[in-house]
């Protein structure tokens, strides 16, 4: 069981310009999880106002995942990670390398999102990029190891133990 955050970050949707369709689509592929959405707000893409609200969120405590969308990209206006970057005490590489590898064998516009993902705290952020499109490819990526990832963050589980999935599960 872990607790959820979404922020949708995109000037348009924050305008009332666009309807924010991949926040409502995070907090849709984790109904099946074990898992609450505690909070979900759309913001601009203003660097302080992501990095304020990340902080925010995560040291309130009762939040163990921020997932973000939007912003990822190299559109002028494109900050999330460097506003991500400057509230993390930890990044956690794989899961955007491994989301970029993944989503590269769909489309090579992949290589165009500079998301991160790392820790503040004991809250996982991870930047997504922002379309529906690319936050479904994405979440397959990355939702196997989430559970377990709250499980270490949270000192619930002993050191080397147990894959959830791949070839290793089970085996510890
Ligand atoms: N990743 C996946 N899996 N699927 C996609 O369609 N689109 C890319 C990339 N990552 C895409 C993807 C594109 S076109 C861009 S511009 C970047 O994400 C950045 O998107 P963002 O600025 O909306 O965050």
């Amino acid at each position: 069981m872990f607790n959820l955050g979404i922020i949708t970050i995109s000037d348009k949707a924050w305008q009332g310009k666009r309807a924010d369709k991949s926040g409502p689509l995070i907090r849709e592929s984790f109904a099946t999880m074990d898992c609450r959405v505690v909070n979900y707000e759309v913001i601009p893409d203003e660097a302080d106002v992501i990095a304020q609200k990340l902080s925010q969120w995560a040291d309130a405590g009762n939040i163990d995942i921020i997932l973000t969308t939007g912003g990822t990209g190299l559109a002028p206006r494109d900050v999330t990670p460097e506003a991500t970057l400057s509230v993390i005490d930890k990044e956690v590489p794989g899961l955007a390398e491994m989301m970029r590898a993944k989503s590269f064998g769909i489309t090579p516009n992949a290589m165009l999102s500079r998301a991160v993902a790392g820790m503040r705290k004991e809250c996982l952020i991870v930047n997504l990029p922002g379309s529906p499109k690319a936050v479904a490819e994405c979440l397959e990526v990355i939702m196997p190891v989430l559970p377990h990832a709250v499980d270490v963050i949270k000192g619930r589980v002993p050191e080397h133990t147990i894959p959830i999935t791949g070839p290793d599960a089970g085996k510890d």
